[in-house]
């Protein structure tokens, strides 16, 4: 394979980006036999896990918001560099839950600082690497932070604390990405099973693939 294949998984949160990853591992590593490398953001190696923990701090909740999204595009610059660039130099599939498109609906309307400002410092940060492809797990704001209190009620973070209003505004700003660019951003309705969503996305990569890999 020449390239690799870049896939990000987005959607808001509490939607189930990451029950899906690991529901679609086995499927791409030992069914299509595959070399695949999953990782998240912001995180994914040391210097942006420290920058994630600086971000998710509720002591922190004077962070202006261009602090924030500088901080989210300084994360994924060192991600790129460290992680995704060389998987993809490599051949491989990468998996990525949150890249850009996080930014440009939470930073970018969410927090009002305007789309065009956060695809330029990340065009800067990833150097206009861009997604081969992208699962939209799409689910109304309530429901997402509804799961959410169940899961992992001791420990939401900074951003999970916002109104609902912003996260109804994120799941929006989302749908109309999509819109935007149908081609790359695949949608899938997070209400259904586990077992449904995995069954469509397996589908969705399958076809994307054909022909690339
Ligand atoms: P995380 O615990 O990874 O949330 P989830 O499991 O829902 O993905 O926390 C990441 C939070 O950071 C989440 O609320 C979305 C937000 N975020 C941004 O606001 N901008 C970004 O560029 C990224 C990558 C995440």
């Amino acid at each position: 394979m020449k390239g690799g294949f870049f896939i990000t998984f987005e959607g808001p949160d509490g939607s189930g980006k990451t029950t899906l990853i690991n529901n679609l591992r086995p499927f791409i590593t030992d069914e299509l036999k595959k070399d695949l490398i999953i990782t998240r953001e912001p995180g994914g190696v040391k210097i942006s896990e420290a920058i994630r923990e600086i971000l998710l701090d509720k002591r922190f909740s004077e962070m202006g918001s261009r602090t924030e999204a500088l901080l989210f595009a300084a994360a994924r610059a060192q991600h790129l560099d460290e992680v995704i660039k060389p998987a993809l130099d490599a051949g491989k599939i990468v998996f990525c839950d949150r890249f850009v498109d996080s930014s440009v609906v939470y930073q970018g309307i969410g927090r009002k600082l305007g789309v065009q400002e956060i695809i330029d410092i990340n065009r800067f940060a990833t150097t206009g690497i861009n997604p081969d492809m992208t699962i939209l797990l799409d689910l109304p704001a309530d429901l997402g932070l509804a799961r959410i209190k169940k899961h992992r009620s001791e420990k939401s973070d900074r951003i999970d604390q916002d109104q609902l209003s912003f996260h109804e505004q994120v799941r929006r700003a989302y749908l109309d990405l999509a819109a935007k660019n149908p081609k790359r951003i695949k949608i899938i309705d997070g209400r259904q099973s586990p077992e449904k969503i995995t069954k469509n996305a397996l589908q969705l990569i399958q076809e994307a693939l054909k022909g690339r890999i």
